[in-house]
């Protein structure tokens, strides 16, 4: 069967309307059209969305050979370089058998402490600063990102690093305006953003080279970029060139903060919108956290918070839409998938469609509980992706955002300023569009 269409203008295809809003496109069209159709981007270029399980697991696990990362991930490439998050094929392979034992559970565990401690220095500023309003999201990017730029560089870089949110928000924009804007690159050399993107990029890479260069004659410390710089490939005792090691310094540290910063944010927002699950989940806290001391055993049982954080996953998947290039022609049910298509894999509107998931838009962290839980059972959660290109950072993510989250609701009494709208900024990630502003008090 051929996919369902939908209208769209010659040369520059659909691109006005995805530019305007990303996700009301793709929620009209799969009420219009069912779970999958198609739509053209500029110069012709096919494009499938999909918010089917089905197809998901097929493209991500069952056919994934047929997909490569898109081009969009190309773009992405300028930046990230061939780094795990962006390279293809062989080189992808070989880089993510080095990279995973850093990324083992066990090894992630001797970073709890790290990241407690450092949430704990966070919260005795916050109350330092006696503020009566935060920008929740802001406040928890600048948390990640120190958490992770400590986990993977150790602590006596970071001042160097202070501006890089910044840095990498511009590279950001710049990619998804080149994606979704027609022409984009041509305005972007006459206005000169393309030379500020590649002076940023120059930037960077004296920073980490400098980093680099420096701990190779340092005895190897307990961070990521040790255990990157010991690894070495089972077959060719090789290890990863310092071109190798940029690359996946700026792909860990790109995919590893901006996620967790907005996946908490939207949690305190969930939280504060539902005072039950409020209730629940502060209770839970005083009732692990006795000696109001968070440890490695007791984070385990926290597990209603869990609850929590898989269910913000579900309604505010920070990657919202997972992307590919098929390479051959290839059916999936009774679809046909043209070659050299562009697919998007609608998280988003997985997680919230209504054949799989009952009262799919209301916050209930209930529905993880027991033995329904979706993790073990369903196939329309897709939060970290799939298959083989499966996040790398998943456990590092849930130990961060539980310790985060438990130390947060333990401390302070939070509320959602009201007054303040919320609405989506769909880019890479799905980024709070005006922020979200808690009122907060000490909690006694
Ligand atoms: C809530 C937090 C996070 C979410 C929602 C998330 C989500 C994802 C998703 C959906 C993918 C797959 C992309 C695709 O298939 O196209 C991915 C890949 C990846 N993530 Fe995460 N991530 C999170 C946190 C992290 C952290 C903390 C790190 C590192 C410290 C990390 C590192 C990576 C890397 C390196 C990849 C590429 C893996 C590969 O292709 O081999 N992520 N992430």
């Amino acid at each position: 069967m051929k996919l369902p269409k939908i209208a769209t203008l010659p040369v520059i295809g659909n691109a006005p309307e995805i530019s305007k809003d990303i996700l009301s496109f793709l929620g009209n069209h799969f009420s219009k059209k069912g779970d999958t159709f198609s739509f053209k981007l500029p110069l012709n270029k096919s494009v499938v969305a999909t918010c089917d399980p089905v197809v998901f697991k097929h493209i991500l696990q069952l056919n994934h050979k047929n997909y490569r990362k898109d081009y969009g991930g190309n773009l992405l490439k300028l930046a990230l370089g061939n780094g795990l998050l962006t390279s293809e094929g062989e080189s992808w392979f070989k880089q993510r058998r080095l990279a995973q034992p850093a990324f083992y559970k066990k090894r992630l565990e001797g970073f709890f402490d790290t990241m407690n401690s450092m949430t704990l220095e966070y919260v005795s500023r916050l109350k330092e600063r006696n503020a009566a309003h935060i920008y929740i999201d802001t406040e928890m990017m600048q948390l990640t990102s120190r958490v992770v730029i400590e986990t993977l560089l150790g602590s006596d870089v970071s001042d160097k690093l202070t501006n890089i949110q910044n840095y990498i928000y511009f590279i950001q924009a710049h990619v998804v305006k080149m994606l979704r804007i027609p022409f984009y690159n041509l305005w972007a050399k006459v206005n000169g953003t393309e030379k500020q993107f590649d002076d940023t990029l120059r930037m960077f890479d004296h920073i980490l080279y400098e980093i680099i260069n420096k701990r190779k004659d340092q005895p190897p410390k307990n961070d990521l970029l040790s255990m990157l710089m010991d690894a070495r490939d089972e077959d060719t005792g090789e290890g990863m060139s310092d071109k190798q090691l940029r690359d996946e310094l700026l792909t860990i540290y790109l995919a590893g903060h901006e996620t967790s910063g907005y996946t908490l944010a939207w949690a305190m927002y969930n939280l504060c919108m539902h005072p039950e699950a409020y209730k629940k989940a502060k209770e839970e806290l005083r009732s692990v956290m006795t000696d109001g001391k968070l440890t490695i055993e007791n984070y385990k049982q926290l597990v209603y918070l869990k609850c929590v954080i898989d269910e913000t996953l579900r309604l505010y998947p920070t990657a919202y839409i997972l992307t590919r290039e098929s390479k051959e022609v290839d059916m999936v049910k009774d679809l046909e998938i043209p070659s050299k298509t562009l697919i998007v894999l609608s998280t988003y509107f997985l997680h919230r469609n209504p054949a799989y998931w009952q009262k799919p838009d209301e916050f209930i962290p209930e529905r993880f509980e027991g033995t329904n839980n979706p993790l073990l059972n369903s196939d329309a959660y897709y939060p970290f992706g799939g298959g083989p290109r499966m996040c790398i950072g998943f456990y590092f993510a849930t130990m961060e955002i539980t310790i985060v989250l438990a130390q947060l609701l333990y401390h302070f009494d939070f509320e959602l300023d009201k007054g303040h709208e919320v609405a989506f900024e769909p880019l890479v990630t799905l980024k709070p569009k005006y922020g979200i502003k808690l009122k907060l008090k000490t909690s006694t």
